[in-house]
């Protein structure tokens, strides 16, 4: 990820912008205060710089946690930042001329907002979940130019990798998104997908909440594909295979293809690790049958701010607090001017959205954007407002 080592952080003046770039607040974490946050936007693009202390110098990159959509407005919100605080860079890993991967970015890498104010309808939408290489998500695509697809990854080096090949191949029928896939299809509208590929997941055997495959993964599957859509599952671990069998046929009206060693068209980077390794490989196919209702998700994300108490709710630090069917993660603390901001992880247990909050005397707001519109978000958000409110 791109990064600077300085000599030592310096602060600056706060709203200002320059070159396009917004400074917005620093907080600083309440708990250990040799880390802070400069919150910038770009364009759109709303995210937070991190400045860690280390032995004598300092680090500051992007906040895993807020995500921005485009790595050449963190490359420019870094150097900006850079020049107008006068850092003494120390080293850099951050190109000084991007231009390029923007233009990529632009066009191909959507943010999670894009999907859940439009999601486009006009074509057939096909689903890959964790493309690692793309290599089976650019080969779908190129064959199938009528169609649109939608790659998901956490990994943003595989992103950025598939950005180059979609600019290098002129390939328009391909979107990419960095986030949960399974928080993801809370938001697809219903009836609309034609294939969702799930190629090689991790199998997370010692931590199963992790899994992409699950009952709600399946039950979002069945609302959003068409009838005879079909969720695909390819997987080299006996073990995965057999719990997501478990998974697939503990529900009712079930119709599944089960394949073993089935040779496809194109055979993705850790297909051919497996294969060379003479795994097995297995595959389990899911055709949907029934028609969904539309999609409908009522509530919204407002807070009450009657009883707020700055000092209750920083000592929430490290608290978790648990209900059915979700719970509200306390993970950090931070200090505002004037506000105090939570770091917060909350949500359904094997699909949590993490966010900040940020508590001012008159208004609570989650920052930079609301969580996903779904059932879990929104319970959640209503216990985590009582919570706040004593
Ligand atoms: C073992 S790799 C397989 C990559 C590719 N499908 C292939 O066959 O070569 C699994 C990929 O899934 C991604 N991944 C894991 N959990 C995910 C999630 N919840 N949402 C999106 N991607 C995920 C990982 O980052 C990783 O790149």
């Amino acid at each position: 990820m791109p990064h600077l080592h300085i000599k030592e952080f310096k602060d600056i003046e706060y709203p200002q912008i320059k070159d396009d770039v917004e400074f917005n607040f620093l907080a600083t974490n309440a708990n250990h205060k040799d880390e802070k946050l400069i919150s910038v936007k770009v364009e759109d693009d709303s995210f937070f710089l991190l400045v860690k202390e280390e032995e004598s110098r300092h680090l500051l990159k992007t906040d895993k946690l807020t995500r921005p959509a485009s790595i050449y407005n963190v490359h420019k919100a870094l150097l900006t930042y850079a020049s107008l605080a006068e850092l003494d860079v120390l080293t850099s890993n951050v190109p000084t001329n991007s231009k390029n991967i923007h233009l990529e970015e632009v066009n191909a890498l959507k943010n999670i907002e894009y999907f859940a104010s439009s999601f486009p309808t006009d074509r057939d939408v096909r689903i890959e979940v964790g493309f690692g290489s793309g290599r089976h998500l650019i080969h779908q695509a190129v064959n199938n130019p009528d169609i649109l697809f939608v790659g998901i990854e956490i990994h943003r080096p595989s992103i950025e990798q598939v950005l180059k090949q979609i600019a290098i191949q002129e390939i328009d029928n391909l979107l990419l998104l960095d986030y949960d896939a399974r928080l993801f299809m809370e938001l697809v509208p219903s009836n609309l997908v034609d294939k969702i590929y799930v190629h090689f997941p991790v199998p997370w055997d010692k931590k199963p909440h992790r899994r992409v495959i699950s009952t709600s993964f399946i039950e979002e599957s069945r609302r959003i594909l068409k009838v005879e859509g079909r969720l695909e599952l390819r997987t080299d671990s006996e073990n995965y295979y057999a719990y997501s069998y478990e998974t697939f046929i503990a529900f009712n009206k079930t119709i599944l293809h089960i394949n073993k060693n089935r040779e496809i068209a194109i055979s993705s980077k850790y297909e051919d690790r497996w294969k060379k390794m003479q795994k097995n490989i297995y595959d389990v196919t899911m055709i949907n049958e029934e028609e969904s209702e539309d999609l409908s998700l009522q509530g919204n994300f407002n807070f009450k701010t009657d009883n707020l108490d700055f000092d209750k709710i920083l000592n929430l630090h490290k608290t978790t607090q648990k209900f059915e069917n979700g719970f509200i993660h306390f993970e950090r603390a931070y200090k505002l001017e004037e506000a105090i901001m939570m770091r917060i992880s909350m949500g359904s247990f094997d699909r949590p959205e993490h966010l900040y909050l940020i508590v001012s005397k008159e208004a609570v707001a989650y920052f930079p954007s609301l969580p996903l519109k779904s059932k879990s978000n929104l319970l959640a958000h209503q216990k985590l407002s009582e919570i706040l409110n004593g």
